[in-house]
This record gives structure tokens, sequence and C-alpha cells, in this order.
């Protein structure tokens, strides 16, 4: 990533026997010790109910780094060094009283305070008004938080609200894990280090941009919370949203945090509400039923561990959406993601409009449009799409179709690419808040897919079923056909 930094951290992780502490955070922790990226001295406390003690939770960790970690990139030593930095404190984060230890710890050294909460969203309010009783805050300490702020905009107001009342806007780090991203980094590169692509970015030139986030896996044993989140709530409110506004957006002044975050707020405020009438048009809904999953029969989502068979929650979306602004006006984004599609794959397709006068074969007209595909993952990297005459004497001016390949392990034979964590996480020990999604970024985004929510609960029709393994419901392929488009397959 970067040069080493030299600030110790000590950081305070509340949540940390959760899924997403044992998968993604200790991993990409340990990651950072790898990489040389830990300052000597920096700790880590872990907190939960639990009742254990640092010794076993070393233990248990250590297993966990041995599953979650690929084996290739999994080494004892590091790992043992790593752990040697993690405490443990069982907490209860109702008890007030009990945070005074967490006091103790912190003031042991005089290191930069990091307070990570992965606990459930519920629980940021009461976490950060003991944390401020038992004057574990300072105006220095950084406050990282997950998503869901959340399920709806007053619900993301009341969280909000709760964590300002004890931390200013510039200690708070939400997290959005889709913008520590390499590949999604790489669009700002992408957008405005390159000013050929800077003059070709609107409505002259662009006809429409698709953006697909395609996950071959279900639930996976979420049934308790993303029944109630469904996948509008759980990708489309933040992810798919942020990958639009990377998009989108104009350029920035500078790479400052305010500076993005300012151009994605206009963007988000742009976007052109969906009314009543237009859900048949511009909205699908899908459920996952009985399918095959690379290769494996799998069951449908009523038929998942815990559910509710008459559950209407949706986990495939697709939609039409609009920026009413002078650089997108007239250009539909066209975006989908779903749980249970053929492959994991996310990318973004910018399809350019064909050239104003056309001379070549009439046959070939189809050919005409030039195409930016941009490879979030699997195999990131991006392909632009370009006509070239075909080869030969016998072709005449006949075009062919080719792409300008760039894929980011072969050009760059780049090192590895790190998880979104460790970016996230290196850059809260930064100090870096422009991976970091704002109150108002949050707020507008909820404003905009409360709307589409309301609409489905004022009586829309249900999800409509789809066969897993399959690219969701035949109404999202009719929704882009009506407008003489197809979703683009890299067959
Ligand atoms: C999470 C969602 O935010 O993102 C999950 O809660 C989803 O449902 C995941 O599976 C996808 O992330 P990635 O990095 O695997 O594309």
């Amino acid at each position: 990533m970067a040069n080493r930094i030299t600030t110790r951290c000590d950081i305070m992780l509340f949540g940390a026997m959760g899924d997403l502490a044992q998968r993604k955070l200790f991993p990409a922790f340990y990651q950072l010790e790898r990489a040389g990226l830990l300052a000597d001295g920096s700790r880590i406390l872990a907190i939960a109910r639990r009742e254990l003690d640092t010794a076993a939770v070393r233990k248990h960790l250590m297993e966990r780094l041995e599953k979650y970690v690929k084996p290739e990139e999994f080494e004892r030593p590091v790992a043992e060094t790593f752990l040697r930095r993690v405490e443990y404190q069982i907490l209860d984060f109702h008890d007030e009283e009990g945070f005074g230890v967490l006091n103790s710890w912190r003031t042991e050294y005089d290191n930069q305070l990091i307070v990570y909460l992965a606990s459930p969203p519920s629980m940021y309010g009461v976490i950060a008004r003991n944390l401020s009783s038992a004057s574990c805050c300072t105006e220095n300490t950084r406050v990282v938080v997950e998503k869901p702020i959340g399920h709806d905009l007053e619900s993301s107001r009341v969280i909000n609200d709760e964590l300002g009342a004890v931390y200013s806007e510039s200690q708070l780090f939400r997290i959005d894990h889709y913008l520590g991203k390499e590949t999604v980094q790489n669009l700002i590169a992408l957008r405005f280090a390159n000013n050929l692509f800077a003059s070709q970015w609107d409505q002259n030139h662009i006809s429409h941009v698709e953006i697909t986030v395609a996950e071959s896996v279900g639930i996976e044993g979420r049934w308790g919370y993303f029944d109630k989140a469904g996948q509008i709530r759980d990708m489309i409110q933040n992810h798919m949203l942020q990958l639009l506004c990377l998009i989108a957006m104009d350029p920035p002044a500078d790479l400052s945090a305010d500076s993005i975050r300012d151009e994605k707020v206009k963007v988000l405020k742009a976007l052109r509400s969906i009314t009543p009438d237009m859900m048949d048009t511009c909205v699908v809904r899908g459920q996952y039923a009985a399918g095959a999953s690379t290769g494996k029969p799998v069951p449908g989502y009523l038929e998942e561990e815990g559910a509710n068979n008459r559950s209407e929650t949706e986990t495939f979306v697709a939609l039409k959406v609009e920026i009413d602004n002078w650089r997108w006006s007239g250009v539909p984004f066209y975006i989908r993601t779903g749980k249970r599609l053929p492959e994991k794959l996310s990318q973004i397709i910018i399809h350019f409009k064909p050239a104003p006068h056309y001379i070549f074969d009439p046959d070939q007209r189809h050919l005409a449009n030039n195409k930016l595909i941009i490879r979030l993952q699997p195999d990131e990297g991006m392909s632009l799409k370009i006509l070239t005459k075909d080869q030969g004497l016998h072709k005449g001016m006949r075009l062919r179709q080719g792409p300008l390949e760039l894929t980011f392990s072969e050009t760059f034979e780049a090192e590895r690419i790190p998880d979104a964590y460790e970016r996230l996480l290196w850059e809260v020990m930064k100090g870096n808040q422009y991976l970091f999604v704002r109150r108002d970024e949050v707020e507008h985004a909820w404003r905009w897919v409360d709307r589409i929510i309301q609409n489905w609960n004022d009586g829309g029709d249900p999800p409509k079923r789809y066969a897993s393994g399959t690219w969701g419901p035949v109404a999202s392929i009719a929704m882009i056909t009506r407008d003489g488009r197809s979703w683009y397959e890299d067959a």
C-alpha cells in the first residue's frame, strides 16, 4: 500500500467475536501486520460479552486466521506477533460502569484511539454514550461504524444524531467497504487522470450506463438480518449508489474528503425520484427460487434455514435510474444486483453513442458503439471496445470490434490486491476520511431508496421468482429491452 505509519494506535473493537470481526477485520489487521504497517506499540482491545480470557481469544483467533487468510498468505510467526497485540475484555455494552476499565486501558499509553463499532447499529448510541461518560473519548478519537446506518431515513437520523451527540463529523468514519476496493478507487483515477475520458463523460457522448453487482452466494445463513433488509437496503442504498456516484459525479477540486463527498451528494440530490407510476418500467424486484449454483443444487430463499416461507423480501433488484442534471440528462443508468446469480461479478459498462455520421456497411451498424467495460471483481481491469478495419484484402472496409485490454494482474504484474478492509483500516489509522461516507450522503441515499420501498409497501407486486443460477427475473431483461438495449454479458 504506502509507507508505514509511525503513529501508534489503540483500537477498541466492539463486537470482536462477531462474524464481521472474525471473517474480515482480524484477517485485515493480520495483513497490515504482515505488510509491516502496524506501528510498534499499537494494540487491539477485543471487546465482547462472551466469558473468555485473552489466552483463549488469541487461540481462537489463530484458528480463524488459519481459516480466513489464504494459505499462501498465512505466516504463523506473523500471526503470533500480531496476536500478541490483542487483549480481550468482557463487557456488557449497557453496563455504564463497566466502561471504566476501557478508560484505564486507553490511558496506559498515549496512543491514537480508534473505536471500531462492529456491533449491531442499534448499539451505537449506547456505546457512544457510555464511552463518553467513562471519559474514553477525546476530540482526537476516531470512530468507525459499519453499515447499515438505520433501515430508512428516519432511523438513520436517530443513529447519526446519537453518534453526533458525542463525536464531530470529522471523527466519524462510516464504512461502505466498496469504497475500499482498489478497483472502485481506480474509478477516480480513470475519470480524473485521463483527459481522454473527461471530455467524453456526459450526455453528448454516452448513451447509457450499466452497473451489475452479481453474487453467486445466497444469504449465507443471515436470514435474521437479511429478511428485514432485502437487497435494496443491503446493496442498493449503499454499495450500488456509491458506484453510481463515482461514475456520475463532477470532477472534485482536489482529493480531499469533503471535495469528493460534496460532488457525490450533488449526484444523490439529482436522482430522479421513482414515483408509483414509474414502478412498472423502472423497478424490478425478484426473489430466488431453488436452482443450481456453481453446478450444485441449492434451495430457494423461502427454504433457507430459519425462513418464513411467506416472506416477500427481495434478493434481486434492477432499476432504471435517471439523473436530472446537465451532464446526465437523458442517459439512463441501469443497475442490477442479486444473490444466487450465475457468478460473482461486479462490472460497470459505459456505452458510448455512435459516431454522428455512419459511412460503413449498414449491416454492421449494430457494432458502432464504443464500450468501456470496467471490471471491479473478479479479474480486475478494464477493456475499451473499439472498431478497427478487419484485416485482409478481401475484407474491404468491413469493421471488427476488438478490445484495448488492461488486466491489472497481467499488465502491471500487480502485487496482491489488498482486501477492502485492509485499505479502510489503514486509512482510518492515517486519519483520511475520503473513503468513508458522510452523514448527508447516507441520508440522501435513504431518502431516494425509501420512496421505492414505500411504493412496494403501498401495494406493489410481490417479488418475481427467478431460478437460482440465472440472471434474475425476465422482467429485468424486459426493462432494458423496452428501451432497445440489452444487459451486457461478456460471454
Ligand atoms: C455486504 C452485504 O455489504 O456486501 C452482503 O451485506 C454482500 O450481503 C456483500 O454479500 C458483498 O460484498 P463483496 O465485497 O463480496 O462484493
